[in-house]
């Protein structure tokens, strides 16, 4: 992008410029001129910026349209770009939005969250994260699963950087996000239409079949919106184990039936038994982050996929759990952490068979946990 536009979009936007500025500031949420929150830590906090008028939040909507070569008017009255630092931007106008222009930016952080990360923030706990590593390698079909803005997008790079080294990675999204370290990573993103220009669409599903031709060998999908649920459930049972996406759902049995839903958006043809048939034989695992009422964002579940029961109904099973015993007094902040189960994973050969240093005992569920999660299930 020109320094012209950079220069441009920081001065329309210089009423938020601190909060854009500040790295414990991970979302802004504008709703109209003159009512902005911010997202600190997980919670949600209403600061005193303010724009001068729903005219002068316009012009900055429309220099950062401009930007990436789309328009926001009454026509389009929808947009979802990137700011020149990365930052994921969505907004919606008038008259569709009520409370004037409304504007979500999901803030790019330079540090990437890691493994240790998320262990350290009591996401996981070091069995579940050196568990995922162990399935990486193994090159399980994963899914993460997840509502909006618990984590998906952070657990799949996380992951995403965990795949061996000689592995060629086609990572597919609607906008970069994913920033995943490899050493052989091939990146493809989205295009929208734009008539007036004469620029015709390219889709995830496109891009998913064009990334099957070029000797991927494994696929990331960063969200998995539309019917392009079918053909990463094709790459998943076609040699391409080790593929990954994400899903809108709020358990690991709901990213499931997400998944046949999304596939039968695109596919009439093949009845839903077969579809649900396939997304429980292609899927095995799913890693659910939730976000909880504290403000924590964590790894809930942990589930082998089985398949589907002789009723239809999928079987799933969870093989590490976060279970909460308490709460902090003074902060409110949940008190509790990711344990074993006690189920056993039914590729836990492959583990022997690789020599993985993760022995059967940490599967075990603690003592304690028992009673909470006999209750929970
Ligand atoms: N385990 C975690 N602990 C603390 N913060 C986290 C954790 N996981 C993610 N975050 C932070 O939460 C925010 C949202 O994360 P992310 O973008 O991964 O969510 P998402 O589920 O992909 O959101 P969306 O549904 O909007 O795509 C980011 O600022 C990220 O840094
Ligand atoms: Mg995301």
């Amino acid at each position: 992008m020109s320094s012209v536009f950079q220069d441009a979009i920081a001065n329309l936007l210089s009423p938020i410029g601190d909060l854009l500025k500040d790295p414990s500031v991970s979302e802004v949420m504008i709703n109209g001129p003159h009512e902005i929150f911010v997202e600190k830590k997980g919670l949600v906090y209403r600061v005193p910026n303010q724009f001068a008028d729903n005219e002068a939040l316009m012009a900055s909507m429309r220099a950062i349209a401009q930007s990436v070569g789309r328009v926001i008017d009454a026509d389009n009255p929808r947009l979802d770009a990137r700011l020149p630092d990365g930052s994921r931007i969505a907004v919606v106008i008038p008259p569709m939005a009520k409370a004037g222009v409304t504007v979500a930016i999901r803030k790019f952080s330079e540090d990437k969250l890691g493994l240790k990360d998320l262990i350290n923030f009591g996401s996981l706990s070091p069995d579940g994260a050196r568990f995922l590593d162990c399935c990486m390698y193994l090159g399980k079909n994963t899914l993460v699963s997840g509502g909006t803005g618990s984590g998906k997008t952070t657990m799949l790079n996380v992951l995403g950087g965990r795949m061996p080294k000689t592995q060629r990675l086609l990572i597919i999204e609607d906008a970069a996000e994913l920033q995943i370290k490899a050493e052989h990573v091939v990146r493809f993103e989205t295009r929208k239409e734009n008539k007036e220009r004469g620029i015709k669409e390219v889709t995830i599903r496109d891009l998913v079949e064009s990334a099957l031709r070029l000797r991927p060998d494994r696929i990331i999908v960063g969200e998995v919106r539309g019917p392009e649920a079918l053909d990463l459930l094709n790459a998943m049972s076609t040699g391409h184990e080790g593929s990954m996406g994400t899903v809108h759902a709020n358990t690991p049995l709901d990213a499931c039936t997400r998944l046949e839903t999304l596939c039968l958006m695109g596919e009439t043809r093949i009845p839903p038994d077969a579809i649900r048939k396939m997304v429980g034989s292609a899927l095995q695992l799913i890693v659910q982050c939730s976000r909880y009422h504290d403000g924590g964002r964590r790894t809930s579940h942990i589930s082998e996929v089985l398949g589907v029961d002789e009723h239809g109904r999928y079987i799933v099973k969870d093989i590490f759990r976060w279970v909460q015993t308490g709460k902090d007094p003074d902060t409110h902040k949940f008190i509790g952490e990711m344990v074993a189960t006690g189920y056993v994973p039914t590729f836990f050969e492959e583990f022997i068979a690789n020599k993985l240093p993760f022995p059967k005992t940490n599967f075990k569920a603690p003592d304690w946990a028992l009673p909470i999660l006999k209750k929970a299930s």
